[in-house]
Protein backbone atom coordinates (compact mmCIF):
# COMPACT_ATOMS: atom_id res chain seq x y z
CA UNK A 1 0.00 0.00 0.00
CA UNK A 2 1.28 3.31 -0.85
CA UNK A 3 0.93 6.84 0.59
CA UNK A 4 -0.79 9.67 -0.99
CA UNK A 5 1.58 12.01 0.35
CA UNK A 6 5.27 12.40 1.86
CA UNK A 7 6.34 15.50 4.54
CA UNK A 8 9.85 15.79 4.64
CA UNK A 9 11.34 17.64 7.62
CA UNK A 10 9.51 16.59 10.77
CA UNK A 11 10.51 19.24 12.91
CA UNK A 12 7.07 21.32 14.75
CA UNK A 13 5.74 23.00 11.91
CA UNK A 14 6.37 19.82 9.42
CA UNK A 15 4.93 17.20 12.04
CA UNK A 16 1.89 19.15 12.80
CA UNK A 17 1.02 20.10 8.76
CA UNK A 18 2.08 15.97 8.25
CA UNK A 19 -1.00 15.25 11.32
CA UNK A 20 -3.03 17.94 9.54
CA UNK A 21 -3.00 16.31 6.18
CA UNK A 22 -3.63 12.66 7.93
CA UNK A 23 -6.13 13.95 10.24
CA UNK A 24 -7.98 14.57 6.71
CA UNK A 25 -7.94 10.99 5.35
CA UNK A 26 -5.05 11.27 3.60
CA UNK A 27 -2.05 8.67 4.21
CA UNK A 28 1.45 9.96 4.89
CA UNK A 29 5.00 9.57 4.67
CA UNK A 30 7.74 11.55 6.84
CA UNK A 31 10.86 11.65 6.57
CA UNK A 32 14.02 13.45 8.56
CA UNK A 33 17.79 13.12 9.07
CA UNK A 34 17.08 12.93 12.40
CA UNK A 35 15.67 9.11 13.18
CA UNK A 36 14.80 10.04 16.44
CA UNK A 37 11.73 12.25 14.84
CA UNK A 38 10.82 9.12 12.17
CA UNK A 39 10.55 6.99 14.90
CA UNK A 40 8.33 9.39 17.26
CA UNK A 41 6.29 9.97 14.22
CA UNK A 42 3.47 7.48 14.37
CA UNK A 43 3.08 7.64 18.33
CA UNK A 44 1.91 11.36 17.74
CA UNK A 45 -0.70 10.78 15.65
CA UNK A 46 -4.30 10.72 15.65
CA UNK A 47 -5.86 7.25 15.95
CA UNK A 48 -6.51 5.60 12.98
CA UNK A 49 -4.69 8.07 10.90
CA UNK A 50 -2.19 6.39 8.64
CA UNK A 51 0.85 7.70 8.86
CA UNK A 52 4.77 6.50 8.24
CA UNK A 53 8.07 7.89 9.32
CA UNK A 54 10.88 6.12 7.50
CA UNK A 55 14.39 7.56 8.15
CA UNK A 56 16.33 6.54 4.69
CA UNK A 57 15.21 8.31 1.73
CA UNK A 58 14.80 5.90 -0.34
CA UNK A 59 12.33 4.09 1.68
CA UNK A 60 10.38 7.21 1.91
CA UNK A 61 10.54 7.87 -1.80
CA UNK A 62 9.50 4.71 -2.50
CA UNK A 63 6.62 4.21 -0.06
CA UNK A 64 4.86 6.94 -2.11
CA UNK A 65 2.13 6.84 -4.79
CA UNK A 66 3.09 8.33 -8.01
CA UNK A 67 2.95 10.83 -9.22
CA UNK A 68 4.73 11.44 -5.93
CA UNK A 69 3.68 14.66 -3.86
CA UNK A 70 6.24 15.72 -1.78
CA UNK A 71 5.90 18.77 0.92
CA UNK A 72 9.37 20.25 2.24
CA UNK A 73 9.04 21.74 5.72
CA UNK A 74 13.10 22.35 6.22
CA UNK A 75 14.31 25.87 6.62
CA UNK A 76 14.48 28.64 4.10
CA UNK A 77 17.93 28.40 2.35
CA UNK A 78 20.69 25.89 2.13
CA UNK A 79 18.87 22.70 3.90
CA UNK A 80 16.00 23.03 1.01
CA UNK A 81 19.08 22.59 -1.85
CA UNK A 82 20.14 19.74 0.33
CA UNK A 83 16.91 18.20 0.28
CA UNK A 84 16.92 18.32 -3.40
CA UNK A 85 20.01 17.29 -4.46
CA UNK A 86 19.41 14.43 -2.41
CA UNK A 87 15.80 13.62 -4.00
CA UNK A 88 16.13 14.25 -7.28
CA UNK A 89 18.01 11.22 -8.47
CA UNK A 90 15.31 8.68 -6.62
CA UNK A 91 12.07 11.32 -8.14
CA UNK A 92 10.61 9.95 -11.45
CA UNK A 93 9.21 12.14 -14.12
CA UNK A 94 6.02 14.04 -13.13
CA UNK A 95 7.01 14.16 -9.32
CA UNK A 96 5.94 16.97 -7.93
CA UNK A 97 7.48 18.51 -4.94
CA UNK A 98 6.20 21.67 -3.09
CA UNK A 99 8.11 23.60 -0.73
CA UNK A 100 6.02 24.75 2.20
CA UNK A 101 9.39 26.89 4.14
CA UNK A 102 9.89 30.73 3.92
CA UNK A 103 11.77 30.32 1.29
CA UNK A 104 12.84 33.86 -0.94
CA UNK A 105 11.13 33.77 -4.03
CA UNK A 106 14.13 33.69 -6.46
CA UNK A 107 15.51 30.52 -5.05
CA UNK A 108 12.04 29.23 -6.00
CA UNK A 109 12.40 30.37 -9.71
CA UNK A 110 16.02 28.73 -9.41
CA UNK A 111 15.06 25.74 -8.27
CA UNK A 112 11.63 25.64 -10.62
CA UNK A 113 13.76 26.22 -13.89
CA UNK A 114 15.96 23.37 -11.98
CA UNK A 115 13.37 20.64 -11.76
CA UNK A 116 11.72 21.49 -14.89
CA UNK A 117 14.90 20.41 -16.65
CA UNK A 118 14.46 16.93 -15.22
CA UNK A 119 10.98 16.84 -15.53
CA UNK A 120 9.75 16.94 -12.25
CA UNK A 121 7.25 19.55 -10.73
CA UNK A 122 8.44 22.39 -7.86
CA UNK A 123 6.42 24.73 -6.42
CA UNK A 124 6.84 27.44 -3.83
CA UNK A 125 3.89 27.59 -1.33
CA UNK A 126 3.57 29.74 1.81
CA UNK A 127 2.02 28.45 4.76
CA UNK A 128 0.73 30.82 7.61
CA UNK A 129 -0.53 30.04 11.25
CA UNK A 130 2.58 28.70 13.61
CA UNK A 131 2.30 25.51 14.34
CA UNK A 132 -0.94 25.23 15.79
CA UNK A 133 -2.04 26.73 12.14
CA UNK A 134 -0.31 24.06 10.82
CA UNK A 135 -1.91 21.16 12.86
CA UNK A 136 -5.40 22.83 12.82
CA UNK A 137 -5.61 24.82 9.43
CA UNK A 138 -3.33 27.34 8.27
CA UNK A 139 -3.95 29.53 5.04
CA UNK A 140 -1.94 28.38 2.52
CA UNK A 141 -0.18 30.09 -0.09
CA UNK A 142 0.69 28.05 -3.64
CA UNK A 143 1.68 29.35 -6.53
CA UNK A 144 3.48 28.61 -9.78
CA UNK A 145 3.44 25.20 -11.64
CA UNK A 146 -0.55 24.87 -12.43
CA UNK A 147 -0.85 21.01 -13.06
CA UNK A 148 0.73 20.62 -9.76
CA UNK A 149 -1.28 22.50 -8.18
CA UNK A 150 -4.23 21.17 -9.75
CA UNK A 151 -3.49 17.93 -8.07
CA UNK A 152 -2.92 19.50 -4.62
CA UNK A 153 -6.27 21.32 -4.67
CA UNK A 154 -8.34 18.97 -3.24
CA UNK A 155 -5.54 18.05 0.07
CA UNK A 156 -4.52 21.92 0.28
CA UNK A 157 -8.67 22.84 0.61
CA UNK A 158 -9.06 20.18 2.90
CA UNK A 159 -6.12 21.09 5.78
CA UNK A 160 -6.71 24.78 5.21
CA UNK A 161 -8.42 27.11 7.60
CA UNK A 162 -12.01 27.96 7.66
CA UNK A 163 -13.61 31.21 6.89
CA UNK A 164 -17.90 30.80 6.30
CA UNK A 165 -16.97 27.31 4.59
CA UNK A 166 -14.69 28.14 2.34
CA UNK A 167 -11.09 27.02 2.24
CA UNK A 168 -8.15 30.08 3.21
CA UNK A 169 -6.11 28.42 0.12
CA UNK A 170 -5.94 29.47 -3.25
CA UNK A 171 -4.09 29.88 -6.18
CA UNK A 172 -1.58 32.96 -5.78
CA UNK A 173 0.05 33.01 -9.08
CA UNK A 174 2.48 31.91 -11.30
CA UNK A 175 6.10 31.11 -10.45
CA UNK A 176 7.36 31.96 -7.32
CA UNK A 177 4.05 34.09 -6.43
CA UNK A 178 3.43 31.37 -3.52
CA UNK A 179 6.25 32.52 -1.90
CA UNK A 180 5.98 35.99 -2.49
CA UNK A 181 2.67 36.37 -1.30
CA UNK A 182 4.08 34.85 2.39
CA UNK A 183 6.84 37.11 2.01
CA UNK A 184 4.69 40.02 2.15
CA UNK A 185 2.33 38.33 4.51
CA UNK A 186 5.10 38.49 6.99
CA UNK A 187 5.94 42.08 6.03
CA UNK A 188 2.90 43.09 7.08
CA UNK A 189 2.95 40.42 10.44
CA UNK A 190 6.18 42.71 11.54
CA UNK A 191 4.61 46.75 10.77
CA UNK A 192 1.16 44.96 12.56
CA UNK A 193 3.14 43.95 15.72
CA UNK A 194 5.85 47.01 16.24
CA UNK A 195 1.95 48.95 16.08
CA UNK A 196 0.40 47.21 18.47
CA UNK A 197 3.87 47.13 20.54
CA UNK A 198 3.78 50.55 20.58
CA UNK A 199 0.22 51.12 21.22
CA UNK A 200 1.08 49.31 24.50
CA UNK A 201 3.88 51.55 25.39
CA UNK A 202 1.29 54.36 25.00
CA UNK A 203 -0.70 52.86 27.54
CA UNK A 204 1.82 51.53 29.93
CA UNK A 205 3.80 54.74 29.92
CA UNK A 206 1.06 57.34 29.34
CA UNK A 207 -2.12 56.26 30.76
CA UNK A 208 0.23 53.95 33.11
CA UNK A 209 -2.05 50.69 32.61
CA UNK A 210 -1.09 47.69 34.51
CA UNK A 211 -0.95 44.47 33.07
CA UNK A 212 -3.99 43.56 33.60
CA UNK A 213 -5.44 46.17 32.69
CA UNK A 214 -4.05 46.16 29.36
CA UNK A 215 -5.66 42.78 28.99
CA UNK A 216 -9.34 44.31 29.53
CA UNK A 217 -7.93 46.78 26.90
CA UNK A 218 -7.11 44.51 24.39
CA UNK A 219 -9.84 42.06 25.36
CA UNK A 220 -12.27 44.71 24.49
CA UNK A 221 -11.15 45.67 21.34
CA UNK A 222 -10.85 42.20 20.41
CA UNK A 223 -14.44 41.96 20.91
CA UNK A 224 -15.31 44.64 18.49
CA UNK A 225 -13.35 45.62 14.90
CA UNK A 226 -10.01 45.05 15.54
CA UNK A 227 -10.60 41.48 16.27
CA UNK A 228 -8.02 40.07 15.28
CA UNK A 229 -5.77 36.87 15.92
CA UNK A 230 -2.59 39.31 16.58
CA UNK A 231 -4.71 41.67 19.25
CA UNK A 232 -5.96 38.05 20.57
CA UNK A 233 -2.86 36.65 21.57
CA UNK A 234 -1.57 40.01 22.63
CA UNK A 235 -4.57 40.10 24.93
CA UNK A 236 -3.67 36.52 26.45
CA UNK A 237 -0.04 37.53 26.91
CA UNK A 238 -0.71 40.14 29.57
CA UNK A 239 -2.24 37.39 31.77
CA UNK A 240 0.83 34.95 31.47
CA UNK A 241 2.25 34.74 34.79
CA UNK A 242 6.12 33.62 35.52
CA UNK A 243 6.76 30.89 37.37
CA UNK A 244 10.18 32.05 38.16
CA UNK A 245 9.27 35.53 39.25
CA UNK A 246 5.70 35.22 40.20
CA UNK A 247 5.20 38.46 38.42
CA UNK A 248 3.90 38.55 34.51
CA UNK A 249 6.24 36.65 32.07
CA UNK A 250 6.11 39.83 29.19
CA UNK A 251 7.56 42.00 32.31
CA UNK A 252 10.52 39.99 32.00
CA UNK A 253 11.37 39.20 28.09
CA UNK A 254 14.38 41.20 27.34
CA UNK A 255 13.31 43.75 24.94
CA UNK A 256 15.53 43.00 21.66
CA UNK A 257 13.66 41.66 18.78
CA UNK A 258 14.94 38.78 16.51
CA UNK A 259 14.35 38.68 13.22
CA UNK A 260 14.59 35.29 10.66
CA UNK A 261 14.90 37.87 7.70
CA UNK A 262 10.95 37.76 5.76
CA UNK A 263 10.30 41.32 6.91
CA UNK A 264 13.51 42.31 5.87
CA UNK A 265 13.32 40.98 1.81
CA UNK A 266 9.62 42.45 1.87
CA UNK A 267 11.56 46.20 2.56
CA UNK A 268 14.56 45.19 0.40
CA UNK A 269 12.26 44.51 -2.37
CA UNK A 270 9.56 47.07 -2.28
CA UNK A 271 12.79 49.40 -2.70
CA UNK A 272 14.12 47.18 -5.47
CA UNK A 273 10.99 47.37 -7.81
CA UNK A 274 10.22 50.88 -6.17
CA UNK A 275 7.25 50.43 -4.24
CA UNK A 276 6.49 52.68 -0.32
CA UNK A 277 6.20 50.46 2.39
CA UNK A 278 7.36 52.51 5.50
CA UNK A 279 5.70 50.79 8.02
CA UNK A 280 7.05 48.06 7.42
CA UNK A 281 9.89 48.87 6.68
CA UNK A 282 10.05 50.96 10.22
CA UNK A 283 9.25 47.69 11.61
CA UNK A 284 12.04 45.85 10.32
CA UNK A 285 14.42 48.61 11.29
CA UNK A 286 12.89 49.08 14.92
CA UNK A 287 13.57 45.52 15.51
CA UNK A 288 17.26 45.92 14.68
CA UNK A 289 17.51 49.01 16.70
CA UNK A 290 15.87 47.52 19.70
CA UNK A 291 19.30 44.83 19.36
CA UNK A 292 21.72 47.58 20.93
CA UNK A 293 20.15 47.83 24.13
CA UNK A 294 23.76 48.36 26.06
CA UNK A 295 23.99 51.79 23.70
CA UNK A 296 20.24 53.00 24.47
CA UNK A 297 20.94 52.42 28.23
CA UNK A 298 24.02 54.29 27.81
CA UNK A 299 21.84 57.04 25.60
CA UNK A 300 19.10 56.99 27.79
CA UNK A 301 20.95 58.02 30.84
CA UNK A 302 22.29 60.89 28.47
CA UNK A 303 19.38 62.14 27.57
CA UNK A 304 17.34 61.63 30.76
CA UNK A 305 14.95 64.79 30.51
CA UNK A 306 12.05 62.68 29.16
CA UNK A 307 8.71 63.93 31.31
CA UNK A 308 5.84 61.93 30.35
CA UNK A 309 1.94 63.78 31.19
CA UNK A 310 -0.59 61.68 31.62
CA UNK A 311 -3.45 61.96 29.26
CA UNK A 312 -6.79 64.31 30.53
CA UNK A 313 -8.92 61.99 29.99
CA UNK A 314 -7.80 58.11 30.10
CA UNK A 315 -10.46 56.77 28.69
CA UNK A 316 -11.28 58.43 25.43
CA UNK A 317 -6.89 58.43 25.41
CA UNK A 318 -7.69 54.57 25.18
CA UNK A 319 -10.23 55.13 22.32
CA UNK A 320 -7.75 56.96 20.53
CA UNK A 321 -5.17 54.86 20.71
CA UNK A 322 -7.44 51.74 19.52
CA UNK A 323 -8.44 54.06 16.55
CA UNK A 324 -4.89 55.26 15.33
CA UNK A 325 -4.11 51.20 15.82
CA UNK A 326 -6.77 50.15 13.83
CA UNK A 327 -5.73 52.72 11.12
CA UNK A 328 -2.33 52.57 11.34
CA UNK A 329 -2.85 48.70 10.79
CA UNK A 330 -5.22 49.03 7.85
CA UNK A 331 -2.19 51.90 6.28
CA UNK A 332 0.27 49.04 6.78
CA UNK A 333 -2.23 46.15 4.91
CA UNK A 334 -2.63 48.67 2.22
CA UNK A 335 1.15 48.82 1.64
CA UNK A 336 1.87 45.29 2.10
CA UNK A 337 -0.96 44.79 -0.98
CA UNK A 338 0.39 48.25 -2.85
CA UNK A 339 3.67 46.06 -3.16
CA UNK A 340 1.94 42.61 -4.62
CA UNK A 341 0.27 44.91 -7.47
CA UNK A 342 3.38 46.01 -8.25
CA UNK A 343 5.29 43.05 -8.44
CA UNK A 344 2.40 40.72 -10.09
CA UNK A 345 3.06 43.27 -12.73
CA UNK A 346 7.07 43.26 -12.57
CA UNK A 347 7.37 39.92 -12.07
CA UNK A 348 4.09 38.82 -14.28
CA UNK A 349 2.84 36.33 -11.33
CA UNK A 350 -0.83 37.60 -12.18
CA UNK A 351 -1.67 37.66 -8.23
CA UNK A 352 -5.06 37.77 -7.79
CA UNK A 353 -5.55 40.06 -4.82
CA UNK A 354 -9.00 39.39 -4.40
CA UNK A 355 -7.74 36.06 -3.57
CA UNK A 356 -5.31 37.58 -1.26
CA UNK A 357 -7.20 38.84 1.18
CA UNK A 358 -9.91 36.55 0.89
CA UNK A 359 -7.48 33.57 2.18
CA UNK A 360 -5.66 35.79 4.58
CA UNK A 361 -8.61 35.82 6.45
CA UNK A 362 -8.22 32.73 8.44
CA UNK A 363 -5.65 30.55 9.37
CA UNK A 364 -2.80 33.31 9.02
CA UNK A 365 -0.84 35.46 11.73
CA UNK A 366 -2.12 38.54 10.02
CA UNK A 367 -5.81 37.43 9.65
CA UNK A 368 -8.62 40.23 11.02
CA UNK A 369 -11.93 40.95 10.84
CA UNK A 370 -10.68 43.83 8.85
CA UNK A 371 -9.66 41.87 5.94
CA UNK A 372 -13.71 41.27 5.35
CA UNK A 373 -13.91 44.80 4.37
CA UNK A 374 -10.73 44.56 2.20
CA UNK A 375 -12.47 41.51 0.59
CA UNK A 376 -15.61 43.30 -0.61
CA UNK A 377 -13.14 46.22 -1.77
CA UNK A 378 -11.27 44.06 -4.15
CA UNK A 379 -14.92 41.61 -4.81
CA UNK A 380 -16.00 45.38 -6.31
CA UNK A 381 -12.68 46.49 -7.73
CA UNK A 382 -10.26 44.03 -8.04
CA UNK A 383 -7.88 46.15 -10.20
CA UNK A 384 -7.45 48.20 -7.16
CA UNK A 385 -3.68 49.75 -7.16
CA UNK A 386 -3.83 50.87 -3.36
CA UNK A 387 -7.21 50.05 -0.63
CA UNK A 388 -6.83 53.42 0.35
CA UNK A 389 -8.62 54.59 -3.21
CA UNK A 390 -11.50 52.83 -2.26
CA UNK A 391 -14.37 54.83 -1.11
CA UNK A 392 -15.82 52.25 1.25
CA UNK A 393 -12.42 52.14 2.75
CA UNK A 394 -11.47 55.78 2.40
CA UNK A 395 -15.08 56.11 5.09
CA UNK A 396 -13.08 54.07 7.60
CA UNK A 397 -10.07 55.99 7.38
CA UNK A 398 -11.85 59.20 7.31
CA UNK A 399 -13.70 58.40 11.08
CA UNK A 400 -10.43 57.44 12.71
CA UNK A 401 -7.86 59.69 11.35
CA UNK A 402 -8.03 62.19 14.42
CA UNK A 403 -6.93 59.42 16.63
CA UNK A 404 -4.07 58.95 14.78
CA UNK A 405 -3.28 62.24 14.82
CA UNK A 406 -3.61 63.02 18.21
CA UNK A 407 -2.01 59.52 19.27
CA UNK A 408 1.50 60.31 17.58
CA UNK A 409 1.00 64.14 18.72
CA UNK A 410 0.59 62.86 22.31
CA UNK A 411 3.98 60.43 21.73
CA UNK A 412 5.60 63.14 20.06
CA UNK A 413 4.98 65.26 22.76
CA UNK A 414 5.95 62.97 25.74
CA UNK A 415 8.90 61.65 24.33
CA UNK A 416 7.88 57.96 23.90
CA UNK A 417 9.04 56.29 20.83
CA UNK A 418 6.72 55.35 18.20
CA UNK A 419 8.28 54.79 14.86
CA UNK A 420 5.12 52.74 13.12
CA UNK A 421 2.87 55.58 13.69
CA UNK A 422 4.51 58.19 12.93
CA UNK A 423 5.76 56.72 10.13
CA UNK A 424 2.27 55.50 8.90
CA UNK A 425 0.84 58.86 9.60
CA UNK A 426 3.73 60.40 7.60
CA UNK A 427 3.31 57.85 4.76
CA UNK A 428 -0.28 59.06 4.71
CA UNK A 429 -0.05 62.54 4.75
CA UNK A 430 2.44 62.08 1.58
CA UNK A 431 0.22 59.48 -0.50
CA UNK A 432 -3.01 61.65 0.06
CA UNK A 433 -0.65 64.93 -0.95
CA UNK A 434 -1.55 66.27 -4.73
CA UNK A 435 1.74 68.61 -4.62
CA UNK A 436 4.76 67.01 -2.97
CA UNK A 437 7.48 69.53 -2.38
CA UNK A 438 9.79 67.56 -4.75
CA UNK A 439 9.92 70.09 -7.35
CA UNK A 440 12.74 71.40 -5.41
CA UNK A 441 13.71 68.03 -5.05
CA UNK A 442 14.20 67.85 -8.89
CA UNK A 443 15.51 71.57 -9.41
CA UNK A 444 18.45 70.85 -6.97
CA UNK A 445 18.70 67.61 -9.11
CA UNK A 446 19.25 69.83 -12.01
CA UNK A 447 21.37 72.05 -10.58
CA UNK A 448 24.02 70.04 -9.34
CA UNK A 449 23.76 67.13 -11.81
CA UNK A 450 21.95 68.01 -15.13
CA UNK A 451 19.45 65.51 -14.28
CA UNK A 452 16.52 66.88 -15.53
CA UNK A 453 13.20 67.38 -14.80
CA UNK A 454 9.86 67.84 -15.98
CA UNK A 455 7.15 70.47 -16.50
CA UNK A 456 3.77 70.77 -14.75
CA UNK A 457 2.85 72.70 -18.08
CA UNK A 458 4.38 71.42 -20.90
CA UNK A 459 5.10 67.98 -22.13
CA UNK A 460 9.09 66.68 -22.40
CA UNK A 461 12.52 66.70 -20.61
CA UNK A 462 14.24 70.08 -19.36
CA UNK A 463 17.28 70.72 -18.34
CA UNK A 464 18.71 74.76 -17.02
CA UNK A 465 21.54 76.19 -16.42
CA UNK A 466 20.72 77.58 -13.02
CA UNK A 467 22.56 80.95 -11.86
CA UNK A 468 24.44 80.86 -8.85
CA UNK A 469 24.02 84.17 -6.73
CA UNK A 470 27.31 83.82 -4.90
CA UNK A 471 28.51 87.21 -5.70
C1 LIG B 1 3.55 32.63 9.98
C2 LIG B 1 4.72 33.40 10.47
C3 LIG B 1 5.96 32.58 10.46
C4 LIG B 1 7.04 33.30 11.20
C5 LIG B 1 8.21 33.81 10.51
C6 LIG B 1 8.64 35.23 10.82
O1 LIG B 1 2.95 33.17 9.05
O2 LIG B 1 3.23 31.57 10.50
O3 LIG B 1 4.93 34.53 9.67
O4 LIG B 1 6.28 32.27 9.15
O5 LIG B 1 6.79 33.65 12.46
O6 LIG B 1 9.20 32.90 10.81
O7 LIG B 1 9.36 35.26 11.96
P1 LIG B 1 10.50 36.24 12.40
O8 LIG B 1 9.82 37.25 13.27
O9 LIG B 1 11.43 35.37 13.16
O10 LIG B 1 11.14 36.84 11.20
Amino acid sequence: EKYNYGVIGLGVMGRNLLYNIADNGFSVAGFDLDAEKARELEQGATQNTVVKGTASLEDFVSALETPRKIILMVPAGKPVDAVLENITPLLNKGDIVVDAGNSYFKDTERRIADLASKGLHFMGMGVSGGEKGARTGPSIMPGGDLEAFNLLKPMLESIAAKVDGEACTAYMGKSSAGNYVKMVHNGIEYAIMQLISEAYDLLRKGANLNNDQLYEVFKEWNNGEMNSFLIEITRDIFQQKDSLTNGYLVDQILDKAGAKGTGKWTSEQAMEIGVSIPTIDIAVTSRILSAYKDERMKASQLYSEKQITAPENIESFIKEIGDALYLATLISYAQGLSLLVKASEEYAFDIPLKDVVKIWRGGCIIRSVLLEKFYSAYTQNPDLSNILLDKDISEIVKSKLKSLRSTAAYAVHNGISSLGIQTTLGYFDAYTTESLPVNLIQAQRDYFGAHTYQRIDREGVFHTSWKSTNN
